[in-house]
């Protein structure tokens, strides 16, 4: 009996042990910097239809996050992430060459903004998203977006905060959070003739509606959108700017608990007014999308139509003052 006492009390021993020395490796290693990698060449070459699209797409995919003090795009804290994620400041994309993207060349931002990695190596976790499915022609409009004059990219000297990604963050980067592969071949515009196709490449390139509407940021396929947990069935918890719990709503056309009593007008509305169905304004951080053309919003609707169904009841919470400090709970 007392053998048995002492093996079980040296197995503890050592498990702490190996979960002490498991964690003391997350923390050392961080989040990886991987070797500089290979960068491929490519040149976005300044059109004016560019710089209307890139400004566009931006306006929905980068200022929100990017925006900081006196709306220049200095970064910020973004505490609309799950706490979980630890404390995270996005970057400074000004033009300064210091502490913007002045140094940057356009082939550095491109692999940069579809696989995660900069040219030193260093990886930027899930809270940068990636834009691996974006259209070569797409990436090139945000790159001469990010070259203009926009007022909001005037070079700015304020250095980024670096984030604290919590020790999860660091976990999951070992197992789930892995660098996109660089497309090999060019990422054609898609056939915007072809609704369907077109509807899929907005909702997993161009706006990426996935990612926050699908089950878990950390259960995102990235390499294959539609492959993701309970993919556009809602129910992500993310937090609003007051702190608070709020679960991303289901978009699948389930009759019961998504959005399948909508017409397309109901859902035109939702993107050009931020009202739902049933009158609820849309709350952050769903996003505005009055930016969107109204053959993107018929598209995207098309597709969402053929999505399979996911019966999800998400909790919305219209009975809670999500703005009131602290009150929103599971
Ligand atoms: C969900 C919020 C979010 C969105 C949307 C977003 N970013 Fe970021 N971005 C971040 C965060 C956070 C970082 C810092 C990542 C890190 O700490 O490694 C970052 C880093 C960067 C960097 C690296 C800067 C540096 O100095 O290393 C660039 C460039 C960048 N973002 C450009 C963009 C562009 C262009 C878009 C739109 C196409 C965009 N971001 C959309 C959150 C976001
Ligand atoms: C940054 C995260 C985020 C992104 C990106 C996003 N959404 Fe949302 N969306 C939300 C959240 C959170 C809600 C719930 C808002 C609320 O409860 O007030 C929501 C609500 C909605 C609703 C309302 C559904 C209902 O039943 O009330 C629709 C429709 C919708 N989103 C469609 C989209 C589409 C289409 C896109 C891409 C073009 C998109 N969303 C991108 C977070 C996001």
């Amino acid at each position: 009996m007392k053998k048995i006492v002492r093996i079980l009390l040296y197995t503890l021993v050592l498990v702490i042990v190996l979960a002490g020395g498991f964690v003391t490796f997350l923390e050392v290693r961080g989040v990886p910097k991987y070797d500089a990698p290979q960068i491929p060449d490519f040149k976005a070459e300044v059109t004016p239809e560019r710089l209307v699209q890139g400004t566009k797409i931006a306006s929905v995919q980068c200022m929100v996050c990017h925006r900081g003090k006196d709306n220049k795009l200095v970064g910020r804290q973004l505490t609309e992430l799950p706490k979980e994620f630890g404390t995270i400041y996005s970057a400074n994309i000004t033009h300064s060459k210091d502490h913007g993207i002045g140094g940057w060349t356009d082939s550095e931002l491109a692999y940069f903004l579809r696989t995660g990695v900069r040219k030193n190596g260093q990886y930027a976790p899930i809270y940068m998203p990636k834009f691996g499915h974006l259209s070569d022609e797409d990436l090139k409009s945000v790159i001469v977006w990010l070259r203009s004059d926009d007022p909001q990219l005037a070079s700015t000297e304020e250095a980024t905060v670096p984030s604290q990604p919590s020790l999860l963050v660091k976990f999951l980067c070992l197992v789930a959070f892995k660098p996109l592969p660089y497309p090999t071949a060019v990422v054609p515009q898609p056939d915007t003739t072809n609704v369907t196709e077109y509807g899929k490449y907005l909702v997993t390139g161009r706006y990426d509606c996935y990612t926050c509407h699908s089950a878990d940021f950390t259960k995102l396929d990235m390499a294959s959108p539609e492959k993701s947990l309970g993919y556009c069935g809602g129910g992500n918890t993310m937090l609003n700017l007051a702190s608070n719990k709020i679960f991303t709503a289901n978009i699948t056309l389930d009759e019961k608990t998504g959005i399948g009593s909508w017409t397309e007008d109901d859902f035109r509305r939702a993107m050009h007014e931020q009202k739902n169905k049933d009158g609820h304004s849309l709350r952050f951080p769903m996003l505005p999308y009055n930016a969107l053309t109204d053959n993107e919003v018929h598209a995207i609707w098309q597709y969402l139509r053929a999505v399979p169904k996911i019966e999800n009841e998400v909790n919305r919470q219209y009975d809670v003052d999500l703005d009131a400090p602290q009150v929103a709970s599971n």
